[in-house]
């Protein structure tokens, strides 16, 4: 019996399961089917789209806010090739990292497409032709998600892309059209409107953002509208012309209707993901998978068949990293006999937007459906000093608190930097705080992080500076 496990996938998911499982003195292996590791994370996901955010960003700020700081910079132009290098370089340095972090936890590393082909047998076939087949006591399916596709509408990763293809545009696009005001559409959107396309996106619900509190999303797509995005609800595309020059984007009414014709030079198709189990062999090996295909565990992170557990995207839950991560933690604990555990109620969800968007816990929607009476404090960055000097006033830090006992249960901001300040508000719920606890506690000055406390101080109708 060579491995104790053996790990499918090396994104966030995989490659945190192995190096805990490592620690813990179990012998591992990573099987990965693409040519460099890290998953879809580093490679054409959180990583590469944070590094394009980044330099956009400051283009924007270069061209319309360093003037007003004394900033002179002359004639602003971008060099769209030395950008995408930029955000290579970024991925390259995070995807080495991950195999050196492999590599010095004495993990062993196939490259290859895993198949489970039984019990404690995982069969790794190489691109050249050539299979080997690895025993291992336990099995973690860490296979991730891949695009949803849009029925009708091919994918060329050219003129009509998915995210992959809307991180490596050759040219920026006069006309960009996004299916899909979600996390994706919303940021590359973001990245291509301050880089010089015109942006439109066309999201099939009356709201952006699912999920969110309906009161960040309302305010979140003003200042979207603000910079210049322009959105089409309750809209759907219902086929695309590639044909000509440009793109014919077909949109009809959501709930249907005349349809009308849109022009675009790229379409961005972002409308979800799905798990992703291709030729991993779980039908012949038994293994369940929910109506959505994702693959079907218990709270322990168990399929139906001993000895296989899945986590990441291709289980339910967020598509997000760092759930992925916690969960991959979690899951080689409890191979290694010991207690792991994710607490679902304290996952932030962040939006790398300018200003970004963060929450945790509770949206007001929820606990309104749920009968939970609660009090919110709510502090706008308008009312903070640092924020003020900064000139980054947009936005607000809202928190929810149960009425009775006072405890944390939503925490939902609109800002710069909220998805760092949202880690403020991880650590006080994973602890159960109430809102007092955050308000007595003592906050830096000046920082944005002042909000979060006198947002707290105002579940209370106290808040010093409003
Ligand atoms: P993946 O990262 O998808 O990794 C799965 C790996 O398994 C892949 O490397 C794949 O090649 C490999 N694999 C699949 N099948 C096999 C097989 N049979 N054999 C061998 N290997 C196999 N999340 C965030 O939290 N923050 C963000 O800012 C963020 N930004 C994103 C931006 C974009 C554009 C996208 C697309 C996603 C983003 N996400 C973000 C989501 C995040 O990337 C995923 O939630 C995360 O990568 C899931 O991790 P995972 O380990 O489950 O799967
Ligand atoms: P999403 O689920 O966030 O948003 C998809 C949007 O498309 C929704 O608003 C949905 O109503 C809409 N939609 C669905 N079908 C449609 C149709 N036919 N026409 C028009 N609109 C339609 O999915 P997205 O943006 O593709 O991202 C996928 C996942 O990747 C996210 O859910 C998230 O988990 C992850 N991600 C996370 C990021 C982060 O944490 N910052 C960044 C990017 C992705």
């Amino acid at each position: 019996m060579p491995y104790d496990l053996v790990v499918i996938g090396s994104g966030p998911g995989g490659y945190v399961c192995a190096i805990r499982a490592a620690q813990l003195g179990l012998k591992v292996a990573v099987v990965e089917k693409d040519k460099t590791f890290g998953g879809t994370c580093l490679n054409v996901g959180c990583i590469p789209s944070k590094a394009l955010l980044h330099a956009s960003h400051l283009y924007e700020a270069a061209g319309h806010e360093f003037e007003a700081l004394g900033i002179k910079v002359g004639a602003l132009k971008l060099d769209l090739a030395r950008m995408m290098k930029f955000k290579d370089e970024g991925v390259e340095g995070n995807v080495k990292g991950v195999e050196f972090l492999l590599n010095k936890n004495k993990i062993e590393t196939y490259l290859g497409r895993g198949r489970i082909i039984g019990p404690g047998k995982v069969e790794v076939s190489a691109g050249n032709g050539k299979t080997q087949t690895l025993a291992t006591k336990a099995i973690v399916i860490a296979t991730g998600s891949g695009v949803a596709q849009l029925p009708g509408v091919t994918i060329d990763e050219k003129r009509v892309v998915s995210s992959t293809g809307a991180l490596e545009l050759a040219k920026v696009p006069d006309r960009l059209l996004v299916v899909g005001a979600g996390v994706i559409g919303l940021e590359l959107g973001s990245v291509w409107r301050r880089l010089g396309a015109k942006v439109e996106v066309v999201e099939f619900l009356d709201r952006i953002l699912p999920g969110m509190d309906n009161e960040v999303a309302r305010q979140f797509q003003r200042i979207q509208e603000k910079q210049g995005i322009q959105f089409r609800l309750a809209a759907k595309v219902t086929g695309i012309d590639a044909k000509g020059k440009t793109l014919k984007v077909s949109v009809e009414p959501a709930a249907g209707g005349k349809s009308e014709i849109l022009e675009a030079d790229v379409v961005l198709v972002a409308i979800g993901r799905v798990p992703y189990s291709e030729g991993l062999g779980l039908k012949e090996a038994g293994v369940a998978q929910d109506n959505k295909g994702r693959v079907f565990v218990n709270a322990e992170f168990r399929t139906n068949v001993s000895e296989i557990y899945a986590i990441g995207d291709v289980i339910a839950g967020p598509m997000l990293a760092h759930k992925a991560m916690d969960e991959g933690v979690a899951v080689a604990e409890i191979i290694a006999k010991q207690a792991g555990h994710v607490n679902y109620d304290a996952i932030p969800n962040v939006i790398y937007t300018f200003p970004e968007v963060a929450s945790i816990g509770k949206t007001e929607e929820e606990l309104k459906a749920a009968g939970v009476s609660y009090r919110v404090g709510k502090f706008p960055f308008m009312a903070s000093g640092r924020a003020k000097v900064n000139r980054t006033t947009e936005g607000f830090v809202k928190i929810l608190a149960d009425a009775a006992s006072d405890r944390v249960l939503g925490v939902h901001i609109i800002g710069a930097d909220a998805g760092t300040l949202i880690a403020e508000a991880a650590i006080a719920m994973e602890f159960g705080a109430a809102s007092e606890d955050i308000a007595r506690t003592c906050h830096a000055h000046p920082t944005l992080a002042e909000a979060v406390k006198e947002a707290a101080l105002a579940v209370d109708k106290r808040p010093i500076h409003l």
